[in-house]
């Protein structure tokens, strides 16, 4: 390498990130929410604000929130925060079996993050065997996660798609691909999830992963989140099942929050009612800023 190559490493490296950011951004293609679709498949819409179902997604959303770091953030800390390590606003959903409702979650959450907070949501379906994602958004297959990652200069042209007017992109699974555990868990694949991260300092970057224990893919995906959201569903998913998955997961990435899906629901309350949250971590924990919990 000369000298002059040599000198300039620095400022080339921060130029290719910069490069590499746009690149990423790329020109995700618009399409309008359809209220009436998500309403139909059960999921928040503003028309829902008063419904139980928008006050338990609240509460959801605002520990989360909390725990990510960007309601100080949203706060009298926004600027104190700023920069303070990297961000942790990559979150995934998975469950212990199919069925248990992490697609239907992962769109409640990103839906209502992005309608009722303004906050930026990335939204991946990371389940390329049984992809739901565009089904709630009615966006065609296409180029999506697994193209992403497949590329060597990946970017979000041509796989993304922007909602108009609402701050919420789909990125659809992509096309099929017989390894997609070797995928999701290569150095690729860390790149891309970092990127996005770094990209939303102040949104969220949820993916939608399959169950545990169906298959490794999201054991690859786990090591890329900083926060796992384990949907249980009541009454059913059982207990030996959970404990396993759990086991494993939290090996990984300690930061995991369960999410209670469909509990008996009261009379004339909506059919979501049943969503509650649990946190793993120690309450006193919860409420420190995200700069305070690294240090600790
Ligand atoms: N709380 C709920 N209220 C109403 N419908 C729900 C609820 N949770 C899940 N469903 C419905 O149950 C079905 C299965 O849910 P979903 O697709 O989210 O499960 P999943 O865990 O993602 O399944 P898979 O493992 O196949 O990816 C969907 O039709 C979804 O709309
Ligand atoms: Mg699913």
């Amino acid at each position: 390498m000369g000298l002059i190559e040599r000198a300039i490493g620095g400022a080339a490296k921060e130029a290719k990130a910069a490069n590499d950011k746009i690149a990423i951004l790329g020109d995700g293609s618009p399409f309008e929410l359809n209220y009436a679709l998500l309403r139909a498949k059960g999921v928040f819409t503003p028309t829902a604000r008063e419904e139980a179902q928008a006050y338990e997604l609240r509460a959801i959303k605002r520990r989360l929130l909390r725990r990510i770091g960007l309601l100080q953030r949203a706060g009298r800390d926004r600027r104190q925060l700023q920069g303070a390590g990297r961000n942790r606003n990559l979150v995934l959903c998975t469950s212990t079996r199919p069925g248990e409702g992490k697609s239907f979650a992962a769109v409640n959450l990103a839906v209502s993050m992005a309608l009722e907070e303004g906050i930026p949501v990335i939204l991946i379906d990371g389940d390329p065997a049984r992809p739901r994602i565009r089904s709630y958004f009615d966006l065609p297959a296409g180029k999506g996660l697994t193209d992403i990652i497949k590329d060597a200069s990946p970017t979000l042209a041509g796989a993304a798609h922007r909602a108009t007017g609402v701050p919420i992109t789909v990125i659809g699974e992509g096309s099929r691909t017989p390894n997609a555990t070797d995928l999701f868990g290569s150095l690729e694949a860390k790149r891309f999830f970092s990127s996005l991260s770094a990209h939303l300092p102040e949104g969220l970057v949820i993916i939608d992963a399959p169950p545990m224990l169906a298959t490794t893919e999201t054991i690859a995906l786990a090591r890329h989140a900083d926060e796992v959201v384990f949907v249980v569903e009541a009454d059913s998913t059982p207990q030996p099942a959970i404990a396993a998955a759990l086991d494993e997961l939290l090996e990984l990435n300690p930061n995991v929050s369960l999410l209670l899906n469909r509990c008996l629901v009261p009379a004339g309350g909506s059919h979501y009612a049943a969503y509650e949250y649990y946190e793993k971590r120690a309450a006193d924990d919860q409420d420190l800023p995200v700069v305070e919990r690294e240090r600790g």
